[in-house]
């Protein structure tokens, strides 16, 4: 590999403490890592130059929340809710059939498809969850594929419970807790609850994220999405690095995560797709909490693979500017994942730069829909 120098940025948002946005600047990346970034004036020899013409740059986006290995799509519901209906987390299980009926060169095929679709909209870095096999054989399937995109995979044998045992929810929990995740654990660097009405309660979120931790997997949870659960609480209590969706929050879950390590991952896709209203990223912010953004790319609630998209959602919807949109999709979306190595472009970030064909990072929410990124870097 060669080293890159791109020059001439008109703005080039690195996130460096005491200068997080530099003017005529420039950035040299070796071996996928940041090596050098200075003024445009000044710039050292490379192998290969790239002339931004005074466009802007940002660090490489960090999706870390997303469900790809999944077969089929769910238009019909999405057109059912625009029409009034409301959305249930037994969807869920439309997708489990037909995932798990697909061969894995096809379930492969259409998660490295969507990989490269968010990498052409900015993102560099991505989680990728399990969640539509559900049984031990599947899930570790969906692991195993997910492991050759990413190496951010989350377990999430407990999105739903299976219709196979409709009847006996905690003999599922024995299963996610014990079989599956003995199957599962290598092949994950992260355990997941779907914590919410129709999915888990608080008791069986705790005991299978126990038993994640136990097998030393980081833990994060899905919670309050469909209402206020319990469930921030419990990520709190267990220093999740991440709780995600927070639809509805109480005050004390926003107390909660303000004094806390756990990031509030804020899934605006989400709201547009259920018709659902915005949570607060501003109250979330005033009150101390670290917020982030991402996509939850799935076929159900959400099926964007666009950062872009979020960050302008969050900005219209959410109350937040267009600068802590763009800290939430990039440091933000790492410090979920427990990165410092991603969502910067310090020297020794490994994360990529995306360079807009924009003057300014606002034109990504102040420009909605366009595709303004040019190119990904490093
Ligand atoms: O994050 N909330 C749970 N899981 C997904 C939805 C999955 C689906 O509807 O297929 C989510 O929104
Ligand atoms: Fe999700």
């Amino acid at each position: 590999m060669t080293s890159t120098l791109v020059t001439s940025i008109g703005e080039l948002t690195t996130w460096e403490p005491d200068r997080p946005v530099r003017h005529d600047a420039a950035i040299v990346f070796d071996q996928g890592a940041v090596v050098w970034v200075g003024d445009a004036a000044d710039v050292p020899p490379a192998d290969l130059r790239i002339d931004a013409a005074g466009r802007a740059a940002v660090p490489g986006f960090v999706d870390s929340h997303s469900h790809l290995i999944f077969a089929g799509d769910r238009a019909d519901e999405f057109e059912a809710r625009m029409a009034g209906q409301k959305y249930e987390a037994g969807g869920i299980r439309r997708t489990v059939r037909l995932t798990r009926e697909a061969d894995d060169a096809t379930l492969l095929a259409n998660a490295r498809a969507i990989v490269d679709e968010m990498r052409r909209q900015g993102t560099t870095t991505v989680e990728i969850k399990s969640g539509y096999g559900l049984t031990v054989h599947d899930e570790q399937r969906a692991l195993r594929l997910a492991r050759e995109l990413t190496p951010e995979t989350t377990f999430l044998g407990a999105h739903v419970v299976p219709v196979e045992f409709a009847d006996d929810p905690d003999g599922y929990v024995d299963l996610v807790t014990g079989e599956m995740l003995d199957a599962c654990a290598p092949f994950a660097h992260w355990i997941d609850v779907f914590c919410d009405a129709g999915a888990f309660t608080v008791e069986q979120s705790r005991r299978i994220l126990e038993a994640g931790a136990a097998r030393g997997l980081g833990l994060r949870l899905h919670a309050g999405q469909l209402g206020e659960s319990g469930g921030v609480q419990l990520a709190v209590e267990l220093d999740a690095a991440s709780v995600d969706h927070g639809t509805f929050l109480s005050d004390a879950d926003v107390d909660a995560l303000a004094g806390s390590q756990t990031v509030a991952t804020l899934l605006p896709g989400v709201e547009f797709s259920t018709r659902q209203p915005y949570p607060s990223g501003r109250r979330l912010l005033d009150a101390g909490a670290t917020v982030a953004l991402a996509t939850d790319c799935n076929p159900g609630s959400s099926f964007t693979s666009s950062i872009p998209f979020c960050i302008a959602l969050a900005v219209r919807e959410m109350g937040m500017t267009p600068r802590e949109a763009l800290h939430a999709a990039t440091v933000g979306g790492a410090r979920a994942l427990r990165r410092d190595d991603v969502g910067h472009l310090r020297v020794g970030a490994t994360g990529g730069l995306a360079l807009l064909d924009a003057p300014s990072a606002s034109h990504l929410a102040y420009r909605p829909g366009v595709p303004l990124v040019r190119q990904v870097v490093g």
